[in-house]
């Protein structure tokens, strides 16, 4: 996408857009977000490779309504109540559920997953058009600032990204994002939500994230991505060990998956974190990692590997 976008018109217009698997700006109630149909792989890479985002950082899941939601995560009687302040500026991360169909990039190898139901007209209708959740994080080029008008969406991507106008946002703020750990709610990320404003509607006591956790939400911690296996970078694979390939490799006679045998690091992100799981459910103790080029996509790879590879604390 590096051609001029028309802007979508009307809210069939962008659903049309997002069904077919590309990128659709939409206002929220916070910040513009970037959407793309949560459950098509390539459209959510489409959204990294967009923003230059250098990480895979799990995205939110905007949903239409509780039904859609509760396909997608298990909640408990307890995110139940915080979700009664659905429609709102509020993020849940939840367990997800098992063959929730989310495409695995959207919650970064993680086994849990952030939604939230805006509390915006054209957003809500969108979503339920387009009959998907979307993944959008904000809409703006990775490490600028969020965007709350359509105008600075166009300016931000340089008219690559098809925008639906809705009009500047309310809040100009993202949403704060609160998880949900057993009897304990724990606020992740400030946001247009004040935590007592949660406290004192619901009657319950939102704790605040170590520092640490709180940096961008812990999609960021190594600790979150880290598979049982000690992984072995930039590496030929010994024996005894089960080897993660790209490219061509060296011939080997242990459990192998290739990201991609062509050398493409688009299927290679696609493939990453299933084939990792993978990896690790053969029991082995170590994964060796083929290079994989610092281009593109790769960036993002590679700073995951290193994530998952960095000593455990
Ligand atoms: O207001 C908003 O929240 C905007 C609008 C567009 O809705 N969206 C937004 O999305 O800010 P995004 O994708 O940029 O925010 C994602 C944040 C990241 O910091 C990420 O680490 C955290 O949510 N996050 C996502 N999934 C998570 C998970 N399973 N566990 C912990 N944190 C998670
Ligand atoms: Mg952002």
């Amino acid at each position: 996408m590096t051609e001029p976008a028309a802007d979508p018109k009307t809210v069939a217009e962008a659903a049309a857009l997002l069904r077919a698997g590309r990128l659709c700006a939409f206002p929220t109630e916070t910040v513009y977000g970037l959407g793309a149909d949560a459950t098509d792989a390539d459209a959510v890479l489409s959204i990294y490779e967009t923003k230059g985002r250098p990480r895979f950082n799990p995205l939110i899941v905007h949903c239409a309504g509780l039904d859609m939601a509760r396909t997608l995560a298990v909640f408990s009687p307890l995110a139940l109540k915080v979700a009664s302040l659905w429609p709102g500026s509020l993020t849940l991360v939840l367990p997800a559920k098992p063959g929730n169909g989310l495409a695995d990039v959207v919650m970064a190898g993680l086994d849990s997953v952030a939604i939230r139901i805006p509390d915006h007209a054209l957003a809500l209708e969108l979503i339920a058009a387009v009959g998907r959740p979307l993944a959008a994080p904000s809409a703006n080029p990775s490490g600028r600032l969020s965007p709350t008008t359509a105008a600075q969406v166009r300016r931000g991507f340089g008219g690559i990204v098809p925008v639906l106008d809705g009009g500047p946002c309310r809040a100009g703020v993202e949403s704060t994002i609160v998880r949900v750990e057993g009897d304990r709610l724990v606020q992740l990320r400030a946001g247009a939500v004040a935590r007592e404003e949660i406290e004192r509607k619901l009657g319950v006591t939102v704790a605040v994230a170590e520092k640490d956790a709180a940096v961008a939400a812990p999609g960021m911690l190594a600790s979150h991505y880290a598979p049982n296996a000690l992984l072995r970078l930039d590496a030929e694979p010994r024996e005894g060990e089960a080897y993660l390939a790209f490219g061509e490799g060296p011939d080997f006679g242990g459990v192998t998956r290739n990201l991609s045998p062509a050398g493409d690091l688009h299927e290679a992100a696609r493939n990453l974190f299933a084939m990792l799981h993978e990896l690790d459910a053969a029991g082995v103790g170590v994964i060796a990692v083929a290079p994989i080029p610092e281009t593109g996509l790769g960036e993002a790879i590679n700073d995951r590997l290193a994530r998952a590879a960095a000593p455990r604390g």
